[in-house]
């Protein structure tokens, strides 16, 4: 069976003021129901293609872990002494299993539409990860977006494609051009490998880092479900993700493309995207009375907010601080000295 490595790290600043760092996106129900947290464990909790989960966490979001899991039985919470990014993070895990073991990484401030396209995937991929391959998850840009890894597509494989040249965050004008190329797919951010493949590669390409995750999980200590690494080991890597440490490095690399309906729900426009809307395009969460209004995304933790007329705007109410914005404007809510500041 598929081995899922949840990771849970980062605080998304272009979602305050509902995201705050004690309480960063995937702890947070923006979709109605589940949280992206519960809803990444959701995707994988089919017993009969995956075995229980690894968490893997900083030791600040313990807490929220220990409330919004159900814990199966056999599941492990990885908790990061400090956080050092993904690179360290996904090589914890890997310690965790045997070499051989499919390891499918999921991050946990994702939304994807359609599982059935997702599962689809997954088993393509774990295909390619048997064979030995690191595989990433292709999705069809959209936009030259600056904030994605981009993928440029090579030969044909069963259920796949080699990658050709893996970019991580490329600058604008470079994005346009992979855009334009028609050859290139944004990084999911999702990956499937076998563990022991991961970790050959990482001490290929980053060495030391590689060495003190090993370290770390040598001398880690178990306490019930949780696993502890030793913090001084770990204290000393370098952090780096997988996107700049292994995958722009690898010559094994692979993708498979997946149209599954992904969004990182990146901004309060994504969330309005993302969620159920009624007739006129609006979504509300908590009380609000909405007149002629289109398009208007409201999410309030208390007090009811009354709008009229408004068109393509959010409003977004936590404790004491509102935000007001159009939806083009959600894009920047990150540089607000509130949301920065914290
Ligand atoms: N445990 C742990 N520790 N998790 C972490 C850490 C960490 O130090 N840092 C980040 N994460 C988690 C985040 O919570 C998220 O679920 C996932 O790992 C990815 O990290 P992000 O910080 O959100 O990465 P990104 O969005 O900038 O870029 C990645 O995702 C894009 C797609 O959304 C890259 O893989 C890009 O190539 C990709 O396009
Ligand atoms: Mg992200």
């Amino acid at each position: 069976s598929i081995h899922p490595v949840i990771l849970c790290g980062g605080s998304g600043t272009r979602l305050w003021p509902r995201s705050r760092p004690a309480r960063p996106k995937p702890f947070l129900d923006l979709l109605g129901g589940r949280t992206l947290f519960q809803r990444s464990l959701d995707r994988v909790g089919g017993p009969a293609r995956f075995a229980p989960p690894l968490i893997v966490a900083g030791a600040a979001h313990v807490a929220a872990i220990e409330e919004q899991a159900e814990k199966s039985a056999g599941a492990r919470l990885l908790i990061e002494p400090e956080p050092r990014n993904t690179a360290p993070a996904i090589a914890l895990a890997a310690h965790a299993l045997a070499p051989d073991d499919i390891m499918l990484v999921c991050p946990s401030d994702h939304h994807i539409a359609d599982e059935t396209a997702f599962l689809a995937g997954v088993e393509r991929a774990a295909h390619l990860a048997r064979e030995g391959w690191l595989t990433a998850f292709g999705i069809a840009p959209t936009e030259p977006a600056t904030g994605y890894g981009y993928i440029r597509i090579g030969e044909p494989l069963a259920g796949g494609h080699r990658v050709d040249r893996f970019v991580e965050k490329p600058d604008r004008a470079i994005a346009e051009a992979f855009l334009a190329s028609g050859d290139h797919v944004w990084n999911g951010g999702i990956f499937c490998m076998q563990a022991g493949r991961y970790l050959e590669e990482l001490a290929r390409h980053r060495p030391a880092l590689a060495a003190s995750v090993a370290a770390a999980m040598a001398q880690a200590e178990h306490r019930g479900w949780q696993c502890h690494p030793a913090p001084a080991p770990f204290a000393a890597i370098a952090g780096e993700s997988i996107d700049y440490a292994v995958m722009e490095n690898t010559d094994r690399a692979t993708v498979v493309s997946a149209a599954m309906g992904w969004s990182d729900i990146g901004s309060w426009d994504a969330v309005l995207a993302a969620r159920a809307r009624d007739a006129a395009g609006n979504s509300a969460t908590g009380p609000a009375d909405l007149v002629e209004c289109r398009n208007v995304l409201v999410e309030s933790d208390g007090p009811r907010v009354s709008a009229i007329g408004l068109e393509d705007v959010v409003i977004v109410v936590d404790g004491d601080e509102v935000l007001v914005t159009t939806r083009a404007g959600a894009q920047a809510v990150g540089r607000l000295p509130g949301a920065c500041g914290q």
